[in-house]
């Protein structure tokens, strides 16, 4: 995808492995996420006083913000080991079968992009969730007959960006749904800080400050911008990142004062130039800056709107005041621009409202937790 983006909140090939030694190890060296992690903690340990598996987790949310982590911890907190695999992987239902007889009780197996699983492989994970076993067909024709193979009692923790792709049956199965937020600049601060100490790298706290805001709200940035700050002091400075190293370095980056980089300026620039501000849909939006719709809608509208530069509503797509403003363009609206749209933009606060899409469906159902 758009993973060469210095910004890119999915990983680059080479980040998959340097990222496992910055990755924390338990719930309590887990930054943010407060909500999911203090529901995991009273989970994990009833499971544990009752020795029983975990019941089985989805998270879902965008990249980058600790999905993979968050299962590795949960499996070290629970004492088992975990089986790493992803739904692209498993091509065939034989394949997630062997997996899981592989399995000891109350082991974990995460499956990353698990809206990516095809049919066939998702049919034998009902009964594999459901009952702990395996429906195996013997024979062919009018011979065949089914058997049922039991196998370990388990903990499947599915991860995807993209909740609404997944299949109701599917998702119907998880015990525990938690969502994954952007998280806060104080949060993000503090990431960075404990990544800096790992990393030995000698860090002023105004510097961490700016990094954290340029962040995106997502982990995977603000240690990849963290990295490449400090080789830009390295090379030309002390070593030591101050707020100055980490301003030419963000600059050299093409990194603004918000995280944005030529594409998300070139998206609210496209829209305030050729559609008036918008709204525009977001069909036209990718073609007139030739990329994708998904990467758009994926990879830079969330964070567009989570800043409020972008307003998603059911005309299509428009930019703010402060988007126009960030941009440095001069806003030809007035105050009643905004308020006439402003009743369409879901929001983390009016949870209980109406929602037209699918991933929101299951915010409702966060109340199990
Ligand atoms: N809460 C956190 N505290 C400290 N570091 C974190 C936290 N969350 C994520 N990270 C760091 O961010 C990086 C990315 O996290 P991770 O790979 O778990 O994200 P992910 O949600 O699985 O992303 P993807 O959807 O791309 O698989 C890791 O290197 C990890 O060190
Ligand atoms: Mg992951």
């Amino acid at each position: 995808m758009d993973n060469e983006r210095i910004t890119a909140a999915s990983a680059n090939e080479t980040e998959e492995a340097k990222e496992r030694s910055l990755r924390p190890q338990y719930l309590d060296d887990f930054i943010g996420q407060s909500d999911v992690k203090n529901n995991l903690g009273i989970f994990i340990e009833a499971a544990k006083l009752r020795h029983e598996p975990l019941d089985h987790v989805l998270f879902y949310g965008p990249p980058g913000l600790g999905k993979t982590t968050l299962a590795g911890i949960i499996a070290n907190e629970l004492g088992v080991d975990i089986k790493v695999t992803s739904g692209p992987a498993i091509g065939r239902a034989g394949d997630l079968a062997a997996i899981l007889t592989n399995l000891n009780d109350n082991d974990v197996l995460f499956i990353d992009e698990i809206h990516r699983l095809n049919r066939s492989v998702e049919e034998v994970l009902y009964s594999a969730m459901e009952d702990y076993a395996l429906d195996i067909i013997i024979g062919k024709g009018p011979s065949a007959r089914s058997i049922r193979l039991d196998i370990a009692r388990f903990t499947l923790i599915g991860a995807t960006t993209r909740a609404g792709s997944l299949s109701a049956p599917l998702r119907d199965r998880f015990g525990v749904l938690s969502k994954f937020e952007m998280y806060r600049p104080d949060e993000l601060a503090s990431i960075i800080r404990r990544s800096a100490r790992l990393m030995q790298i000698d860090i002023d706290d105004d510097a961490v400050e700016l990094i954290a805001d340029c962040s995106r709200g997502t982990p995977r940035i603000a240690n990849r911008l963290l990295k490449r700050i400090r080789d830009f002091s390295q090379v030309r400075g002390s070593g030591r990142v101050d707020k100055e190293a980490a301003e030419v370095g963000l600059n050299a980056l093409g990194v603004d004062s918000l995280g944005l980089e030529r594409l998300d300026r070139e998206i609210l620039s496209t829209i305030i130039e050729r559609f008036n501000g918008g709204p525009v849909g977001i069909d036209t939006i990718a073609a007139s800056i030739g990329e994708e719709r998904v990467t758009i809608e994926d990879a830079y509208e969330p964070y567009l709107i989570q800043r409020g530069l972008l307003y998603r509503t059911q005309k299509g797509r428009m930019v703010t005041k402060l988007g126009y403003e960030h941009i440095g363009a001069v806003y030809p609206f007035g105050e009643e621009r905004e308020q006439a749209f402003g009743d369409d933009q879901p929001t983390r606060s009016d949870k209980g409202k109406k929602k037209k899409r699918g991933i929101e469906d299951i915010d409702a159902q966060m109340k199990f937790l």
